[in-house]
């Protein structure tokens, strides 16, 4: 897919919680075509961050022309992205990366996990899949019922269900002990978030015999295949995460 280095305009910030901020980008011109599971790369224009930050795709409306970003407010460069007001530009490269497959043929149905912000690019996917008949089934994990993002607008979707570690909300636990992962009949599963999650829910489908996809979120510089920063070892040997990934089938991992 043909890349892209625009200069976008802020539309809005919101802020999600305490450390969430989910960022509203818009442009003169039609946004280009994005697949999910794809990211960008955005340009930081402060005095202490270098490198662009890479940000998994929310959102994308073309009716409204506007790309969402959901951030963890984590560092300076993410707490740039946060202070942006409505009209401020940001340089952005789009689309990165390869995106989920498309997913038609699932009798037993999609679940799509996600855990923390790892939540993020499955709304855009879960759309998708809905849109071409395909309802999903969301699992959605995170440590309380404060780090649960967006839970309305992934049940406009499909189906929610959420586990969290203090039991505030949901099942009490992690992902993999959700009751519909351990007794429910699941053809393909979609995972993003941390990386000890994506390896726990990894280990379950291939028990189960469950295709499964995940996101990998391994450190990234340039986002272009150039740096070599975000190289994983996986069955064909090293590739770039950036450009082989971010989705890979966990038969090409060596998990
Ligand atoms: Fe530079 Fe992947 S981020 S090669």
């Amino acid at each position: 897919m043909k890349k892209y280095q625009l200069d976008l305009t802020v539309k809005g910030v919101e802020r999600l919680g305490g450390k969430y901020a989910l960022i509203t980008l818009t442009d003169e011109k039609r946004l280009p075509e994005m697949l999910p599971g794809q990211f960008v790369n955005i340009r930081i224009d402060n005095a202490e961050t270098f490198l662009r930050r890479p940000i998994s795709i929310n959102d994308v409306d073309y009716e409204t022309n506007t790309l969402r970003l959901l951030v963890a407010v984590v560092g300076e460069g993410t707490k740039w992205l946060a202070e942006r007001k409505p009209g401020n530009t940001v340089n952005v490269l789009l689309p990165l990366g390869n995106g989920f497959r498309k997913c038609e043929a699932a009798n037993g149905g999609v679940l799509l996990i996600g855990g923390g912000v790892g939540v993020a690019p499955l709304l855009y996917y879960g759309r998708k899949l809905a849109e071409s008949g395909v309802k999903p089934t969301f699992l959605l994990g995170a440590r309380t019922a404060n780090d649960l993002l967006m839970l309305s607008e992934f049940e406009s979707v499909g189906r929610v269900l959420v586990t969290t570690e203090d039991g505030s909300m949901g099942e009490k636990g992690f992902v993999t002990n959700h009751t519909a992962l351990q007794n429910e009949r699941f053809d393909y599963i979609s995972c993003c978030g941390p990386k000890p999650m994506m390896m726990a829910v990894a280990k379950v489908a291939r028990e189960k015999g469950i295709d499964c996809e995940v996101s990998l979120e391994n450190m990234m510089a340039c986002g272009l295949g150039a740096c070599l920063c975000c190289v994983e070892k996986t069955v064909k040997g090293n590739v770039c995460v950036c450009k082989e990934g971010p989705v890979f089938n966990i038969k090409e991992l060596n998990w």
